[in-house]
This record gives C-alpha cells, structure tokens and sequence, in this order.
C-alpha cells in the first residue's frame, strides 16, 4: 500500500516536472517572469537582408553576395545577432527567388558557392547567424522536376506536383494570388491537364502528399544545414499541404483564401517529420510565414512540446496599415492579444515590415521631412521593446521611405504589373489602383539601400535593376554614420538596450492606457526589473495616463534631445525608462 502511494506521489512529482519543462516562461507567485527556456533565436534581433537591393559589387545593377561581404563590417556594428537572407538560390527570377529552379546552387546575378561560403565564415567570424529562405510550397517551372512532371502523365516526376487530367473536367476553382486572371489552375496541352499554382503560373506547387517530394526537400535542407547554416525562414508554409480531393469551395472563399489553403491536414504531420528528419538534428531556428487561423494554429506549429516549428509570423498587424491611415488602438489590441496568448507558451515573432511590404516609416509612421526620423526611431523602439524575436528589415534602419512610382514602367513586381493588367482587362479604377500601389507595393521596400550621395547612392556603379529613391542624397547611411543623432545610431542603441535588458526580450508585457487613441504605453518586467515604454504614435501632441510615478525614473532612450513632460507627449515621442 505505502509502495502504491509513493508510486503515485513519484508520478505526480514527474508529471509536474514535465508540465513545468513544456512551457517555455512560468510565473512566479510575484507575478514576474521567470524564464526557465532560454534559446539564442529567442534573444536574436533578426536583420532581413534583401540581397537583390543590398549592394552590387559587380556593377550590373544586381546587389550579390560580394556586395554582402563587403558590408559585413556594417553588419555587425548594427548589433544585430542574425539575418535573414532571401533566396539566392538559381532562378529564372519570375518572383525575384521565389521561383527555384536549382535548389543547391547560387543564383547566377547573386555570385558563387564559394561566395556563399564566404559570406557565412564572415558572418560567423562577426557572431552573425544565418537564416536562409526555404521555398518549398512552390518550384521554378523551369526546376529540373517540373520539367520531367510535364513531360508525360507516367513520368516518375509526375506526383512531384499536382497535376488535374482534363477528362475529368475542368477542377473546382482555386484562387491564384499572383495570376492575371487569379486562376490557380493552368491548362498544360502538353499532357491534357491542369497544373496548381498558388503563386504565379511560373511557381508551380509541390506536392507533399509524395513522400518522395519530402525526402527531396529534407535532403536539400540538410544539404545547406551541414554547411553550417543556423536556420530557415519557410515561405508560405502554411500552404503546403492539400486536400487533393480539390472540393468546391463557397462561393467568395477567395475573400478569405487563408482559411480554406491554411493549415490544411496533414501539415503538423509533415511538420513532426521534418523535425525528426531534420532540425532534431541541429541547433538551428526556423519561422514560418504565416501562423494559420487562430492562436490554437500558431500554437500547434510553435510550441516546443509539439516539435515543429520554433516561430511563425501572421500578417494582422501589418495588414492595417492603409492609405488613410490605421488605428493605433487596434494595432495595440492586435500585439496585446498576440502577447497574451503566447505568454506561458510558444513564442512569437515581432515585425512592421519586410520585403512583402512597403516601408515600414511611410506606412506605419510618417515620412514628411519633419516627422521622418521622429517617428522611424519611435517604430524602432517599438520593435526593440516587445517581447518575441523581432524582424528588422534593411534600410529601416536610416529610416528609408516609399519611392512612390508615378509610372507603371518603373514598377518591377510581377503580382503588382500583373494585377495592372488584370485590373485594365476588367475595365478596373486604373487611377485608384496607382494610388494604391504608391502606399502598398512590395517595390517601395525593394528601392536600392541608400550608401551615401554618390551616383545611385553607392548601391551600383551600373543601372540599377530599379529606381534609387531620389531622397538618397539626404537619406543615406554615410551621412547617418557622422550624425550622433541619426536614425542608424539610435537603432544602434535599440539593439544595445535589447541585449543589456533580458527583460525587454523575456518579462512580462502590460499594456497602459488602452484605449488611448494616439499613446502605446506598456511596461515590461522581469526579476525585479521594470521598464515603461512610451509612443506616441501621432504628429499632435498627446496625452498619455500611465498611472507610473517617473519622477526617480532613470530615461534608457528617448528619440528627443531634450528631456519632455512624461504625460504630454511631443510628435512621435518614444521613452523608455527604468523604473525605481
Ligand atoms: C511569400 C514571399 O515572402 C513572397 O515574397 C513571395 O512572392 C511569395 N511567398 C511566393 O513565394
């Protein structure tokens, strides 16, 4: 009997254990943080570099992985702990990299593999980790595989894609984000069927109900981890897998894709494969675009008992920016409730802005002269300060703005020329459509990184693949380099306030005067140590409650000279203070 109730006591001791192991912050009975999972990707600030814009060391108008090299000095002295590094992988640039047609080789305009492998010794020599692209829901058209799987319906590569004989009839409408006639589905005469793409007719998905398919993209990913790489970013993942039955959607479903093409059966399965095959195999991260449907979603690809995934990012937050503005309440209700639900477990992923994005100032701040670097460094301080990995992408840095392109032939995102002709075939508002895309398209964040005042801001010697924002000769890191204040030196600063506060990366987030219209104040504590941050996210004056005494307050940063009035608030005014 006594053995029988130690038994039970013995278990009960280990399933707590377990309970406690699973969850990556636990709570103390002082309510603070204590963090019992510490991981680097979770203490990284991420750097995404979009080499195409980064710099060109060969003069034709392409940034390379020499260019990279080249700055890596820059790198580094950002304070930056990881990048991101879009695909360089051989491409017939359909999609700028995201259409591969050779996964284990470097894009010709990018350089070599032996400067690839440069590229990461420097990077390893500074402390940099690297995190590559993996882009796997879709291939190049013109990948070896697709090749084959066209060639004839008994080709040994014909189940690497998803193919629809036409005897059966036409298949059941699939939306295409990046078609013109956004159909999913292409008719290839060749073999009397339809093919799916997702993406554009150039990106053809992969099936991953083979499994040959993923025995193929785990030998690739191994391929690159044992070259020493810390890391993927994996594009539209949550995309992968299908129901091959291809059922009739509602009629609309387009309007909300992600729901029916998200998180589909059985992708954890994939998932826990890939884990078992591949990343239980090294100290790496990985982050997947898109976070499904719900928190229970985002939980299931992150949590590290579910052995998965590490991180997924989800697009509510930077969908709100419009043309006529966003809330600031709702962006506030958006990162808290993101918070709240990833506080005792999993962990999340924290960005404004990247390559799918126009510039983070000129969406989410303000990029007139006088509230440009007021307002960049505020969104910096931002991203520095919430709890999550953030992403910061390159050029944000010198608060680099929205080029916005009067002219159709300057653009050169395929989705956005696409969507032109589209939008002309359907008689489409074509005026209302170039204001859009002056707000929103993906090339405002793609403009060459601005150098210095040099011709083409230092970026080429040659014609830049797209247009240097004219600004350069303002707006450029040379310049930023000499000015203490710059908004370059002040994200220096974020990234040193990051690394000496562990709070701003683990501790507790509480949001302050919620409602506020203007104000996002919230504090962040951990081990007896609190810090108060304080946005205003207005060009006005604003009034901020936080019901904090900072009379003793020490001020860590603040994006003003001179001190100001803790609850009247200038023009994009950012403050963090330590609190006593
Ligand atoms: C998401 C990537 O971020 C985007 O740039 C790309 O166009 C699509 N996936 C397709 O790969």
């Amino acid at each position: 009997m006594k053995r029988t109730i130690l038994s039970v006591i013995y278990f009960l001791v280990i399933v707590a254990v377990i309970t406690s192991c699973n969850s990556s912050n636990t709570k103390n009975t002082d309510n603070s943080t204590v963090v019992n999972d510490r991981k680097w990707w979770k203490e990284a600030v991420v750097y995404q570099i979009y080499p195409r814009s980064f710099k060109d060391s060969d003069g034709d108008g392409v940034g390379d992985l020499k260019g990279i090299i080249a700055k890596l000095d820059y790198l580094k002295s950002l304070g930056i702990d990881a990048i991101w590094l879009n695909p360089i992988y051989s491409s017939p640039n359909d999609d700028n990299g995201y259409d591969i047609s050779d996964y284990r080789n470097i894009m010709k305009e990018f350089g070599t593999m032996e400067d690839f492998n440069a590229l990461l010794k420097g990077m390893h020599e500074r402390g940099i980790k690297l995190v590559m692209d993996l882009v796997v829901n879709h291939s190049s058209d013109e990948h070896e595989w697709f090749k084959q799987s066209r060639s004839s319906r008994t080709n040994p590569y014909r189940n690497y894609y998803h193919w629809w004989n036409a005897e059966k009839g036409t298949p059941s409408p699939r939306y295409s984000l990046f078609d013109i006639n956004h159909d999913a589905w292409k008719y290839d005469s060749l073999t009397n069927a339809y093919y799916l793409h997702y993406f554009s007719r150039k990106q053809p998905d992969l099936n991953w109900e083979n499994p040959k398919l993923r025995t193929e993209v785990y030998d690739i990913m191994k391929f690159w981890l044992d070259k020493g790489i810390d890391g993927f970013r994996m594009d539209a993942f949550q995309f992968v897998a299908k129901d091959t039955t291809f059922p009739i959607f509602p009629l609309g479903y387009e309007k909300d894709f992600i729901k029916y093409y998200g998180m589909v059966n059985p992708i954890h399965d994939y998932l826990k494969e890939m884990h078992k095959e591949v990343f239980s195999k090294y100290d790496v991260m990985s982050v997947a675009e898109g976070a499904g449907n719900s928190f229970e979603d985002a939980h299931n690809l992150v949590d590290a008992d579910r052995n998965e995934l590490n991180m997924a990012y989800a697009f509510d937050a930077v969908d709100i920016a419009k043309p006529e503005g966003y809330s600031v309440v709702k962006l506030k209700e958006i990162f808290t409730k993101w918070d709240s639900a990833f506080a005792q477990k999993g962990w999340l992923s924290v960005y404004l802005a990247n390559h799918d994005q126009a510039r983070m100032v000129s969406r989410f701040g303000n990029d007139a002269p006088e509230f440009r670097e007021l307002s960049s460094k505020m969104l910096s301080t931002f991203l520095m300060t919430m709890r999550g990995t953030p992403y910061y992408y390159n050029g944000d840095e010198l608060g680099m703005t929205n080029i916005r392109f009067e002219n159709i032939e300057d653009y050169k995102d395929m989705p956005t020329l696409n969507e032109y002709q589209h939008q002309k075939n359907i008689g489409g508002d074509i005026k209302h459509f170039m204001e859009t895309i002056k707000f929103g398209c993906r090339d405002n964040g793609r403009t060459p990184f601005q150098w210095d005042s040099s011709f083409n801001a230092g970026f080429t010697t040659g014609t830049p693949w797209i247009k240097v924002n004219p600004n350069y000769n303002t707006i450029n890191a040379a310049a930023q380099e000499k000015d203490n204040n710059s908004c370059l030196n002040y994200f220096r600063q974020l990234t040193r306030l990051r690394k000496e506060n562990l709070a701003l990366v683990y501790g507790k987030y509480t949001i302050l005067d919620k409602s506020n219209t203007d104000v996002y104040a919230y504090t962040r504590e951990m081990d007896g140590k609190k810090l108060l941050v304080i946005l205003n996210f207005k060009s006005t004056l604003s009034t901020v409650t936080t019901g904090i005494d900072v009379s003793k307050a020490k001020v860590l940063l603040s994006n003003y000279s001179v001190p100001g009035n803790n609850t009247k608030l200038r023009p994009y005014e950012a403050v963090v203070y330590e609190l006593q």
